[in-house]
């Protein structure tokens, strides 16, 4: 089943940092996703323990924090058909080493860590995390 959805894109610090903003942002426009909010912060710990608390119990969890507060990141909404997928697909897999020349991650990432972007793994886990960094009224 295909239908427009909404997803969650946000610049990680390593990316942010090198100014990489302006071309992913153009990437994704390019493949046909429309910019519905944007914003950038610096979370406090407290947020970014929330923002992942799926991975609390993982080994590589305090080190994420810690990376993740460690500069500013830019959270986006994008709308596209199936743009769950669609976004997964154009940054690649968690492992740069792992992604192809082209996408996101593999053009820009630095390791598994320094991967410079997350996005959302599913329509829920979208929603929940567009509600985590946009108001109602910035979800236009
Ligand atoms: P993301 O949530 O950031 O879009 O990445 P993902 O779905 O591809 O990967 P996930 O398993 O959700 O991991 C979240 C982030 O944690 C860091 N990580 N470090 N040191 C490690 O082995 C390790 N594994 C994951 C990465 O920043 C990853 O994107
Ligand atoms: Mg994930």
């Amino acid at each position: 089943m295909s239908g427009i959805e909404r997803t969650l894109l946000m610049v990680k610090p390593d990316a942010a940092a090198r100014n990489l903003t302006g071309e992913i942002l153009r990437r994704v426009e390019e493949a046909g996703f429309r910019l519905l909010a944007i914003r950038m912060v610096r979370l406090r710990k407290e947020e970014a323990e929330s923002f992942y608390a799926v991975h609390r119990e993982r080994e590589f969890f305090a080190p994420l924090v810690e990376y993740v507060v460690s500069g500013s990141v830019v959270p986006m909404v994008l709308e596209k058909e199936n743009a769950v997928r669609a976004l997964r697909d154009l940054i690649g897999p968690t492992k740069p080493a792992d992604a192809k020349k082209g996408s996101i991650r593999g053009d820009f990432g630095l390791d598994v860590q320094r991967n410079a972007v997350h996005a959302s793994d599913s329509p829920e886990t979208a929603a929940r995390e567009i509600a985590f960094f946009f108001s109602e009224r910035e979800r236009v």
